[in-house]
């Protein structure tokens, strides 16, 4: 079992003339909902600003091994185990150097010495520095033990040579670290819309009926779709955790404000992945004021609530993947079968009820034609791309 709340990625900034195009590296990553916190060397501070650092990633720059602030921690090991992957970028012939010799004499090589996630390296330099032995031997060296090495490229450099020795194009640097971090471009460009977070159904203006939905796997669903490349829409009733950066962000509170999005976005999407727990039913009469205590008992009349994946389901496009969860407390893959003939799903995502608001999921997957398959308790994380591996290869096989 693993549960990690959210990648993050550690980037190390070496004083390369090209560290200012790490700031667009910084971007990228955030825009996919990874986490990225820089430490800088000395000699990037001189080339950088790291408030410019500081403001895109939204994370304070680590620069000194010894800070006067933090006595509580020791920051080199907290940076190290903060890591899902650590990226060097650009990385300097000297860190290259001190990274392959074990050497660790400053906050970002100490670091890169403590730090156990994959990593990966985009050297940048002068082409009689790339060229040099010791600087090949200690890439050679770095490469050996599983380090990603991406570039440099050719070209004309800072310095008025030609040859190898440029930053290699951001989006490649990108593209290594999200593969690194697990992450696959295989929902490229589909549109996808994900449901997430409870609804609120009013009783009067100041009560509602709801659940206790945290919006947390709807949210992992459509940051982990985003980071495969998925042009994704969220609509989100209220939740307990910040909605995640995608394309379209859509709030919505009752059921049957998430129907009217759902209906306005569905024809957009080739898939619809309903991770919201839409309550069944609301009170049929709202009150206009505060409903005030009587000393009596009192009854609250019920309305049903409209079934957005039925209505999915009836007025999707050809070829759109539908997606349902199914809260279950007893026979998980019996009901969770029953609701996927029943609404005319392509899979569904059974979990108990422990599920919600906790971080872990304990979900079956109930597929068309196949056989139920366990996932076993994971991160909602974990099982959010489990499940879009299958969303992926719906999509796939209906194109
Ligand atoms: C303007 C300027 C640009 C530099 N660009 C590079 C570079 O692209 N690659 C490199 O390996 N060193 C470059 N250097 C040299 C490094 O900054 C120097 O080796 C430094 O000690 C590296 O420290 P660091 O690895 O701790 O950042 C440059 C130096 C200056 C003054």
């Amino acid at each position: 079992m693993t549960s990690r709340p959210e990648p993050t990625v550690l980037l190390g900034v070496s004083g390369s003339i090209a560290a200012y195009k790490a700031l667009d590296l910084v971007s990228r990553l955030r825009k996919k909902g990874v986490a990225v916190i820089a430490v800088m060397t000395r000699s990037a501070c001189e080339l950088v600003g790291p408030a410019s650092f500081e403001t895109l990633s939204g994370n304070p720059v680590a620069v000194d091994l010894f800070p006067r602030s933090k006595p509580q921690q020791i920051e080199h090991l907290a940076l190290a185990d903060a890591a899902d992957v650590l990226a060097i970028v650009p990385a300097t012939a000297n860190i290259i150097g001190k990274a392959a010799q074990g050497i660790a004499d400053d906050l970002l090589s100490t670091v890169i010495m403590a730090c156990r996630a994959p990593a990966v390296c985009a050297p940048a330099m002068n082409v009689n520095m790339w060229d040099n032995p010791a600087v090949a031997q200690n890439v050679r060296l770095l490469a050996a033990r599983g380090w990603t090495m991406v570039g440099p490229a050719e070209g004309r450099l800072a310095c008025g040579a030609e040859g190898r020795g440029r930053l290699a194009p951001v989006a490649e640097i990108e593209a290594a670290i999200l593969r690194a971090l697990g992450w696959n471009d295989d929902l490229a460009g589909v549109r996808v819309l994900v449901t997430a977070g409870r609804t609120e159904e009013p009783i009067d203006p100041v009560r509602f009926l709801s659940n206790r939905s945290s919006g947390r796997m709807g949210y992992a669903l459509a940051r982990a779709a985003a980071l495969r490349g998925a042009l994704v829409t969220l609509i989100t009733g209220p939740s307990d955790v910040p909605a995640p950066e995608v394309g379209t962000l859509v709030r919505v509170r009752t059921a049957e404000e998430m129907l009217a999005a759902v209906k306005k976005h569905l024809p957009l999407n080739r898939a619809l992945v309903m991770a919201a727990a839409v309550a069944d039913y609301r009170p049929k009469n709202a009150a206009a004021g505060k409903i005030k205590k009587t000393g009596r008992t009192t009854t609250l009349e019920l309305a049903e609530n409209p079934d957005i994946l039925k209505y999915a389901s009836v007025h999707k496009k050809a070829g759109t993947v539908l997606v349902g969860f199914a809260l279950e407390t007893d026979a998980l893959a019996t009901n969770a079968t029953k609701k996927l003939k029943a609404k005319g799903l392509d899979l569904v995502v059974a979990n108990g009820a422990s599920a919600l608001g906790s971080d872990d999921n304990d979900a079956v997957l109930v597929r068309k034609g196949r056989k139920p398959v366990r996932c076993g308790r994971q991160s909602k994380q974990d099982l959010a791309r489990t499940i879009l591996d299958e969303v992926a290869g719906l999509v796939a096989r209906s194109r």
